[in-house]
């Protein structure tokens, strides 16, 4: 059984992680979605509200699990006793750093494996921090983020 951990910040959850996310409960025996504890020092979505949001839009796929972590990340997944981490790979832009981090948790534990996955093209200039940016300046942002996550945000940002 291949377990595989996709972790991040979540705040919050775009259609581009819902895509790679899907593409890896295809892929793994089981996937789980893992957001960082205190990753940023002012989030828009508290923990529970980005757990309760991934919860409910994954609730149909059973193999989709979602779970918590601070510390290190590698620690995080041998504790799972997962084998794989997942990261998607938008841009070149996001090459340097997924590289680095990659090499980093390979040199931390060998025995896990980054797996880089691509979206599908129409969320590849999709991030947490620019549907924020948008939204909070009056632009549209439907089709960019599950329908709960849109109505989370007017209820937040208004
Ligand atoms: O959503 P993000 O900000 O792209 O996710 C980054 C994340 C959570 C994958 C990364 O910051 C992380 O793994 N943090 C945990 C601490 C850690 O293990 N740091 C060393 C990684 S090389």
């Amino acid at each position: 059984m291949t377990l595989a951990v996709y972790p991040g910040s979540f705040d919050p959850l775009t259609n581009g992680h819902v895509d790679i996310i899907l593409r890896g409960a295809r892929l793994f025996d089981r996937i789980v979605v893992a957001i960082l504890k205190n990753a940023e020092k002012a989030p828009l979505f508290t923990m529970a509200e980005r757990v309760d949001i991934i919860r409910s839009v994954f609730k149909e796929q059973p193999n989709v699990e979602v779970d918590t972590f601070d510390g290190l990340l590698v620690d995080f997944v041998a504790k799972r006793n997962a084998q794989v981490i997942v990261r998607g790979l938008r841009a070149v832009s996001d090459f340097e750093y997924e590289f680095q981090m990659a090499l980093m948790n390979q040199r931390l534990n060998d025995r896990i494996q980054t797996i880089f996955m691509t979206p599908a093209e129409q969320y590849t200039y999709i991030s947490s921090r620019l549907i924020k940016e948008v939204f909070a300046l009056g632009g549209r942002v439907h089709g960019l983020v599950p329908d709960m996550v849109e109505a989370r945000l007017r209820e937040k940002v208004g």
